[in-house]
C-alpha cells in the first residue's frame, strides 16, 4: 500500500519519504515546487507535480496507486507574511487542504496525519505546554492551522477520517541526504549557520529584554528525523484503528537564541557575529513543549534532544550543500 504525501519535496517531508520507504512502505508524492526541490527525493519515487486542492489529480493518484493514507505537509508557513498576506494563507493552507480531504474522502482514503505547529497555541499560559493548554493563535498562520484541526475532528465524526494532528515546535537539523533549504530562511539554525559560512553578515537577535536567563527568547528544538520518526509511529496507530488525536511534538528542552548561537559557535570552531535587533511582533519569550502523550499514545521519544547534535547534523548538511539543493 502507498503514502501519499503532499509537501513531500520539502524540508520535513522528504526525509519522511526517505524513512517510509525504509521502513517498508510505498511514498507517492505531490507537491507543486513553489517551495520544495525535486531534488530534495530519492530517484524512483512517484511524484506527481501539482496542487493539494486539485481533485482531478488526486483522483488520478488514487487510482495509479493504492493509496492507504496521506501524510499531509504541504502549506505556507512563514508567520509574518501570514500577518500581511493573509489571502494567500487562508486559501493555501485550509481552502486548499479541505479540497484534498474532500478528495481523499471520495476515494475512500480515511487515515490523515496533518502537520500542526505550536503556533496553534499563541502566547502561552504556562510552559511546557501540553496539549489541554488552550488554543489562541496570535496570527494567521496559526489560525489556519488551528481551523483545519478543528475540520478534521468534524470529519472524523461524520465521515470517519482518522487523524493524527502533529503539532511541532521548532523542527531544525538535518539528515545525510536532506537538509532545510527554505528560500526565504528564518529559522535561527540556518540562520546561524549561513552567518558561519559567510552567506549573510552577521545573524540577528531579536530582542534581548525578555524575561528570560539571558534575555533572549527560548524555544524548543525539535531534530527533523525525531518528527519523521512520529509519523510512522501515527501511521501505525492509525493501521490499528486507533482513535483520531492531536498530540504535541517537541524536545521537552528550552534553548534561548544567545545559547543556540553560542553551540553554533562551539560546533563550527567560528566566531559567528551577532547584532540586537528589536523584538518582532509577536514573537512569544518561551515555547516549550510537553511532549508526554506522543510518549503515551505513540510510544514516541526524542533521539537527538542534544542542542549541539543537532546544530552538528545541520552544519554538516550546509557545509556539504552550501548553496542548498541548488549546488
Ligand atoms: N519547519 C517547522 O519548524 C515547522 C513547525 C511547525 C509546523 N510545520 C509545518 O510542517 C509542514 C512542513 O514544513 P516544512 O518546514 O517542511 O515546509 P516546506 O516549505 O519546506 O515544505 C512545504 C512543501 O509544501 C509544498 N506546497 C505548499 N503549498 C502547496 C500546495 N498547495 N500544493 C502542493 N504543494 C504545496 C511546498 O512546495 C513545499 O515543498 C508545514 O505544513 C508547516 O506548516 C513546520
Amino acid at each position: 500500500m502507498a503514502i501519499l504525501v503532499t509537501g513531500g519535496a520539502g524540508y520535513i517531508g522528504s526525509v519522511v519519504v526517505r524513512d517510509l520507504i525504509r521502513d517498508g512502505h510505498s511514498p507517492v508524492v505531490l507537491d507543486n515546487l513553489v517551495y520544495g526541490h525535486r531534488e530534495s527525493l530519492p530517484d524512483g519515487v512517484p511524484f506527481f507535480e501539482g496542487n493539494v486542492g486539485d481533485p482531478e489529480l488526486i483522483g488520478r493518484i488514487a487510482a495509479e496507486h493504492d493509496i492507504e493514507a496521506c501524510m499531509h505537509f504541504s502549506a505556507y508557513a512563514y508567520v509574518g507574511e501570514s500577518v500581511e498576506q493573509p489571502q494567500r494563507y487562508f486559501h493555501n493552507n485550509v481552502i486548499e487542504t479541505l479540497r484534498l480531504l474532500d478528495a481523499l474522502i471520495v476515494n475512500n482514503i480515511k487515515k490523515f496525519v496533518f502537520s500542526s505547529t505550536c503556533a496553534t497555541f499563541g502566547e502561552p499560559q504556562y510552559t511546557p505546554i501540553d496539549e489541554r493548554h488552550p488554543q489562541n493563535p496570535t496570527n494567521p498562520y496559526g489560525w489556519t492551522k488551528f481551523m483545519i484541526e478543528r475540520v478534521l475532528e468534524s470529519y472524523d465524526k461524520a465521515y470517519d477520517l482518522k487523524f493524527v494532528a502533529l503539532r511541532y515546535f521548532n523542527a531544525c537539523g538535518a539528515t545525510d541526504d536532506c537538509g532545510e533549504d527554505h528560500d526565504p530562511e528564518t529559522h535561527l539554525i540556518p540562520l546561524v549557520l549561513f552567518a558561519a559560512q559567510g552567506r549573510i553578515p552577521h545573524v540577528s537577535i531579536f530582542g534581548d529584554d525578555y524575561p528570560t536567563p539571558d534575555g533572549t527568547a527560548i524555544r524548543d528544538y525539535i531534530h527533523v528525523s525525531d518528527l519523521s520518526n512520529a509519523h510512522l509511529l501515527a501511521l501505525d496507530h492509525l493501521n490499528s484503528d486507533k482513535p483520531s488525536e492531536c498530540i504535541n511534538l517537541g524536545n521537552g528542552n528550552g534553548y534561548s537564541v544567545m545559547e543556540v548561537i553560542e553551540a553554533a559557535r562551539k560546533v563550527t570552531g567560528l566566531p559567528i557575529e551577532a547584532k540586537m535587533a528589536p523584538r518582532r511582533a509577536g514573537d512569544p519569550s518561551k515555547l516549550i513543549g510537553d511532549a508526554s502523550k506522543a510518549k503515551s499514545v505513540l510510544g514516541w521519544q526524542p533521539r537527538i534532544p542534544e542542542l549541539e547534535r543537532i546544530i552538528e547534523s545541520a552544519w554538516k548538511w550546509h557545509k556539504n550543500n552550501p548553496s542548498g539543493y541548488s549546488n
